[in-house]
């Protein structure tokens, strides 16, 4: 069974071919953060733009990678949200094309179940239920995942998402977009204990997730630093703020864990690529007797090899009629508690 999988709900235009729902054949990311870097975050109307440019490209070299034919796919997948609308529509419109002229189902793909079975891109694959954290630019959740299809929101953020945090305070320190690999990068140096953030635990045993008070005191802290002219410290305050978010992410992780006596942790989303949530998850998931289960790196970010993952599970469970020409694109998240 070969599908196409074709995600654009923010600033990558990707597409994958998976093989028979494990055996991923392509995988091809093209990255806008050039276009949307001088302006310190991502600029939906650029991202549409960009999108329509190199949706063609990128869906042309991924068959060629995977040296596969158009009339050899059984299915098309493509993310119908949530996300970017004008960036959803060109990825949507596209994939509805090809279906159409094809003859194929075309499945609408949540970007969330995507990341939430990213996991099975891996070498080391959890079994059914496991808990798993999603954390990325939009999103900082909790959900009990029972099977391919089923997942239950346990948890999430009340106002930013931890990846947005990472870029607002990058934006703050005056380093690149996207904030979180530059943060992780310039905290290499740093001493995690040298500035002693808030961590937002809110009520005891919630699940849910703050981050905008910590980031309200990285802006503070800066404020007082300039008015006294002193120096500031960035590796520092680089490492103290991620050691703050992974501290909260890791502990509410597993919280969630030990209410829902799962023993199996995923993490997902891009904010799972830093490495010292990596390392922290897996240290205190050992400690703890938690199995911890890690994406590789680049499909924690956007891509379509997840995407493909998740229409497989569609395709074999056949939650699709045939060309499905009127499917729409959502804004929001559809999973609520
Ligand atoms: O999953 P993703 O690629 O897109 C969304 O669905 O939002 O996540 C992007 C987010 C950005 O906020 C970015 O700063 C963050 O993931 N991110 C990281 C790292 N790599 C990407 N955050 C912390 N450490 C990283 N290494
Ligand atoms: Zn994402």
């Amino acid at each position: 069974m070969l599908l196409l999988a074709i995600e654009s709900s923010c600033d990558e235009t990707a597409a994958a071919v998976l093989e028979d729902g494990s055996n991923l054949l392509s995988s091809v990311v093209d990255s806008q953060i050039h276009v949307h870097s001088p302006y310190g975050g991502v600029v939906p109307e650029l991202a549409s733009r960009r999108h329509i440019e190199t949706i063609y490209t990128v869906v042309d070299e991924t068959l060629k990678q995977a040296s596969i034919k158009l009339d050899r796919l059984d299915a098309i997948a493509v993310t119908q949200g949530p996300g970017l609308v004008g960036s959803l529509l060109i990825g949507m419109s596209f994939a509805k094309a090809l279906a159409y002229v094809r003859n194929l189902p075309c499945l609408g793909v949540d970007h969330m179940a995507g990341h939430l079975l990213s996991i099975f891109l891996g070498e080391k694959q959890p079994s059914f239920p496991y808990i798993a954290l999603a954390a990325s630019g939009g999103h900082s959740s909790i959900y009990l995942v029972t099977d391919p299809l089923s997942y239950k929101l346990l948890g999430q953020t009340r106002d930013d998402a931890a990846g947005e945090a990472f870029d607002k305070v990058a934006k703050l320190l005056g380093l690149e977009y996207p904030g979180g690999p530059i943060i992780a990068e310039t905290a290499k140096t740093g001493n995690p204990e040298a500035v002693s953030f808030p961590r937002a635990w809110l009520e005891p045993d919630s699940l849910d997730f703050s981050f905008s008070g910590l980031k309200t005191s990285v802006v503070n802290y800066v404020n007082r630093a300039n008015q006294k002219n002193e120096e500031l410290n960035l590796p520092n305050i680089c490492a103290s703020f991620q050691e703050a978010i992974a501290d909260v992410l890791v502990e509410k992780t597993l919280t969630a864990s030990r209410k829902a006596n799962i023993s199996q942790i995923v993490l997902a989303g891009g904010v799972a690529a830093n490495q010292r949530l990596r390392d922290l998850m897996r240290f205190r998931g050992q400690k703890e007797n938690f199995e911890v289960f890690l994406p590789p790196k680049e499909y924690c970010t956007d891509n379509a090899a997840m995407i493909a993952v998740a229409g497989y599970h569609l395709f074999k469970n056949r939650k699709h009629t045939s060309v499905t020409i009127d499917m729409d694109v959502y804004s929001r998240s559809q999973f609520h508690i």
